[in-house]
């Protein structure tokens, strides 16, 4: 634990047992060198607190990297919840009020949305307590409500510019996608490619997600163990993160990695060897920026819903493309090509 805050890079690090909850509340505040430290709330369960330190740290320096990709005035944060059991009912609603209470407290040095395992709903309770630090409330309680269709949408675009890269082709009409995860990220991508003529295969851990991705969406099916090593032209990873690494690196059989999960990689150097083996990968904090720049946009400047669209496709379409012509031009990883657009960004606003 000591080695993790001494070699954490991020400003400050607040944790808090709950006690009636048993659960641990990690606020991680990468940095506000861009403004206040935006990120989701993530509610899981971790095998111990050292886990849950280490995903908030580098979720948090994520989002500091995805805001200033995309060009956004926000500086990065993430708070984790490492429930020690699915919280449900009253016991989660008075989890979240007490959460709530915490980043209320903090007075606008960190603000929130949703994420992994948090809701809408969960943002409409911890907005009771913390109204001007929440984003991705119900439009009930004046939010923009759920950013998952917007990251979608991004994902989406980034599929279609990478395919553009790869087969020269602006549709992704028959290319065969492989989604990992069908929740909510997931499954508005898959509506959206099989819309666009794609043909999709998924898989997912939880029962109802399958169900779902079978029956309601028509989709394919695909063992978990397999996902690494069916052949397609675009692997899509839209569940947790930490699934790239040498081991799957080897299994891959796609042209692309595109996907809407957060810190896909175990280690940058995932990229390079992706880049060795020849497939093409779309750096997860630019492909995803959609869901955080659509709400914040809606919420605090007053784009519309379209305009929001908009906003995302451009910023996605021309980051990506700037990070493929930098990745070949200067012989460098797509991670390292935009880790280096973010960082230009950041350094400007350093005094
Ligand atoms: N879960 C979002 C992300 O990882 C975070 C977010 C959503 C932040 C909505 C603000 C508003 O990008």
């Amino acid at each position: 634990m000591e080695e993790l805050l001494r070699n954490w890079d991020g400003e400050n690090l607040i944790v808090t047992y709950d006690r009636p909850a048993k659960t641990w509340i990690i606020i991680a505040v990468h940095s506000t060198v861009l403004g206040p430290a935006v990120g989701g709330t993530r509610m899981k369960t971790y095998t111990d607190l050292g886990e849950a330190v280490l995903d908030a740290q580098r979720l948090a320096a994520g989002m500091t990297y995805k805001w200033a990709a995309a060009g956004s005035d926000m500086g990065g944060g993430k708070a984790v919840l490492f429930v020690s059991e699915e919280m449900t009912g009253d016991d989660r609603t008075a989890l979240l009020e007490r959460y709530g209470d915490l980043v209320q407290k903090l007075r606008g040095l960190f603000m929130t949305g949703p994420d992994l395992g948090t809701s809408v709903a969960d943002m409409d309770v911890i907005g009771q307590r913390a109204p001007s630090y929440i984003f991705g409330r119900s439009t009930a309680f004046g939010g923009a409500g759920d950013p998952a269709p917007f990251t979608a949408l991004g994902v989406f675009t980034a599929i279609e510019v990478t395919a553009k890269q790869l087969f020269s082709e602006t549709s992704v009409r028959e290319k065969r996608v492989v989604i990992q995860g069908a929740g909510s990220v997931g499954r508005n991508l898959a509506r959206m490619l099989s819309e666009a003529g794609a043909e999709v295969l998924f898989t997912d851990v939880d029962e109802s997600a399958v169900q779902y991705g079978r029956d309601e969406l028509g989709l394919t099916f695909i063992p978990t163990d397999e996902v690494y090593d069916v052949q397609c032209d675009i692997f899509a990873p839209c569940a947790i993160g930490g699934i790239i690494s040498a081991s799957t690196i080897d299994r891959l059989n796609c042209r692309a990695v595109v996907g809407g999960a957060n810190n896909q990689l175990v280690k940058p150097e995932d990229a390079a060897n992706l880049r060795a083996r020849g497939i093409l990968y779309a750096p997860d904090f630019v492909a995803n920026c959609g869901g955080a720049v659509a709400i914040t946009g809606i919420e605090t400047t007053g784009w519309t819903r379209e305009q929001a669209a908009e906003k995302v496709r451009k910023s996605v379409r021309e980051n990506l493309l700037k990070i493929y012509e930098l990745s070949s031009s200067q012989d460098i990883s797509t991670d390292q090509a935009a880790c280096l657009l973010a960082e230009m960004r950041l350094a400007k606003s350093e005094p």
